[in-house]
């Protein structure tokens, strides 16, 4: 049988360790396999090439997608998408993909269209909601974390408050386990936690709490969080900074986490690959790996 694998969308640390894992196992069980470079794009223009396990021996621990990744809008289009089942059809048998929700939603039409396909959740925003975790979305939240931690440090050294932006997309959960894991004052992840009046009053209260420097994590397309320093500057007249942590959390090398739920992805994978089972999303339900259709996984819009 030959096995193509690809990654898609946002790289996600994990995805490498993924990729090793399952190349590896299917190497040993005989299976002829292939890289397809960037996304779907590589599979609309053909850059389908023989992988072998010495290609990936040293990339398990790397962020990043050794496989190349990309946002398709061609794959959008009907030439796009016909010329990408052609080129399926002709050079695999299956097909292994990697990626977030705009992944998982190409997967389903190739799986429409005959595809014999796999699906793996990468993404660091945890916004596929059938899985209760991502691959990447550990290593990003531990990756801010520590950036957090290192910034609240000069913060406190001058009693500033502080802003810290992070990703997720329309997810708030890189958001929330920041918070959390960082015992931050306040936690903005949609508008009306961003209210000014909420966010003036909640300051002031851990001001009066003796909080030498505040912080509050914002998510991503919320609120301007340079502006949100400004107005929190000129209410308390307290100096008032803010950091967009940004593309260092995709970049993060894999959690022990993500290496291990990488590797049990990779073998569930090959599991269902030997049976014939396609059309299959992967992912963990009550902390196992569980896989359910992808047409199931699809429709899961939130948790
Ligand atoms: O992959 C997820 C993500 O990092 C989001 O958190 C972020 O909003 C987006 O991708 C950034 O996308 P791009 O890499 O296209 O700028």
């Amino acid at each position: 049988m030959r096995i193509g694998i690809l990654t898609s969308g946002g790289d996600a640390p994990g995805m490498n360790s993924f990729v090793y894992n399952f190349v590896n196992l299917a190497t040993i069980h005989n299976y002829n396999l292939f890289s397809v470079k960037f996304g779907f794009q590589g599979l609309i223009d053909g850059q389908i090439n023989k992988l072998n396990a010495k290609d990936v021996s040293n990339i398990s621990h790397l962020g990043g997608s050794f496989l190349k990744s990309c946002r398709c809008p061609e794959f959008q289009t009907k030439k796009g998408f016909d010329a990408a089942v052609k080129n399926c059809k002709k050079h695999l048998d299956c097909l292994v993909i990697i990626g977030g929700n705009g992944s998982l939603k190409g997967t389903l039409s190739l799986h429409k269209a005959g595809i014999n396909v796999i699906f793996i959740p990468a993404t660091i925003d945890n916004d596929l909601y059938y899985t209760e975790k991502s691959l990447g979305f550990d290593s990003a939240v531990n990756c801010a974390v520590e950036q957090i931690d290192r910034i609240k440090q000069t913060m406190l050294s001058l009693n500033r408050i502080f802003i810290c932006e992070v990703m997720g997309r329309e997810c708030p959960d890189i958001a929330t386990s920041c918070f959390l894991a960082t015992n931050a004052d306040l936690l903005i992840t949609n508008k009306l936690e961003g209210k000014l009046e909420t966010v003036f009053e909640k300051i002031n209260i851990s001001l009066k709490n003796g909080v030498e420097s505040p912080t509050i994590i914002l998510k991503e397309n919320v609120l301007n969080a340079e502006k949100l320093a400004n107005q929190i500057q000129n209410k308390f007249d307290i100096e008032t900074r803010a950091s967009v942590l940004g593309y260092i959390q995709r970049g993060a090398s894999p959690s022990v986490f993500d290496r291990i739920y990488a590797k049990q992805l990779a073998d569930k994978s090959l599991n269902l690959i030997k049976n014939s089972l396609f059309g299959k999303s992967l992912g963990l339900t009550n902390n196992k790996i569980q896989e359910i259709s992808i047409e199931a996984a699809n429709s899961v819009k939130n948790r």
